[in-house]
């Protein structure tokens, strides 16, 4: 579905994404992890657009991507979410979600909605989006008040607004309570539920672990392994690229 073929982006001498080459099937969770640094982020900016590739393309169900402006891969079903979380502060949970829904392009009539149905053309019904993502009770609350987890929740929730066929989470739960990792991991997987592909960064290795179908392994910007989560955690690889770095996820070695 979403197909990644031999990916670079070098910033000056830094091969932040070097050569990557990977398939996400539709309608799966995949996860992909990494030590700090290993490219990750830069992965989701090269297919939302904030970034051209030093080389390499990106394909939605073969649909060239790679030269597409950001808003047109909105349109054509590609949505985010920030690892710095990135809200209109002084508006309130419904104001952002309205302003995520109406903020792009009437979507290609190709791809129907498959988010809500009744939400119809436009996408998700806002207030269907906000008891999805409990935050109803919270509709005219200014963002700048939410908790961390809440303000977690209205990313995810702000991403689907858009209506997406894929979707782009980079750490949605960090900084997050467990709590709130928690019930990120099943809204996550109420998403995949519906049909919409997910892509997973998370260093919350149990949450990762719990959650994905398949996973994908970066370092230094290279993909040094691809799997179920099972055979992630077995290869040895992986383990040493966590062992080789000073990260937090040192517990993907114990698992
Ligand atoms: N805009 C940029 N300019 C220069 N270097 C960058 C830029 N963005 C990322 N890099 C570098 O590219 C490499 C990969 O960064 P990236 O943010 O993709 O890593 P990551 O896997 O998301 O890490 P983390 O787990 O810490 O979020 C790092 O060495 C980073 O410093
Ligand atoms: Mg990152």
């Amino acid at each position: 579905m979403l197909t990644l073929q031999s990916l670079s982006k070098h910033f000056g001498g830094v091969r932040a994404v070097d050569d990557i080459s990977l398939t996400i099937k539709e309608g799966e969770i995949f996860g992909l992890i990494g030590p700090n640094g290993s490219g990750k982020s830069t992965t989701i900016n090269l297919i939302t657009g904030l970034y051209a590739p030093t080389t390499g393309t990106v394909t939605l169900d073969g649909y060239d991507l790679t030269a597409m402006a950001q808003h047109e891969r909105t349109a054509m079903g590609v949505a985010r979410t920030f690892q710095n979380i990135r809200l209109f502060g002084n508006l309130t949970v419904a104001q952002n979600l309205w302003v995520a829904q109406n903020g792009h392009e009437q979507r290609r009539a190709h791809f129907l909605p498959r988010w809500f149905k009744a939400g119809g053309e436009h996408g998700p019904d806002i207030e269907e989006l906000l008891k999805f993502s409990r935050l109803h009770s919270k509709r005219d609350v200014q963002a700048s008040a939410l908790s961390f987890g809440e303000m977690r929740r209205l990313e995810m929730a702000r991403a689907l607004a858009s209506n997406p066929r894929v979707l782009l989470l980079d750490e949605p739960a960090a900084g997050a309570s467990q709590e709130d990792g928690q019930l990120l991991a099943e809204r996550i997987r109420d998403v995949r539920d519906r049909g919409v592909t997910v892509l997973l960064i998370e260093h919350m290795m149990e949450l990762v672990m719990g959650i994905s179908d398949s996973i994908g392994v970066l370092n230094f910007g290279r993909k040094i392994a691809e799997g179920s989560p099972a055979e992630i955690q077995a290869n040895q690889d992986v383990r040493a690229a966590y062992l080789g770095s000073k990260h937090k996820d040192e517990d993907l070695i114990h698992a």
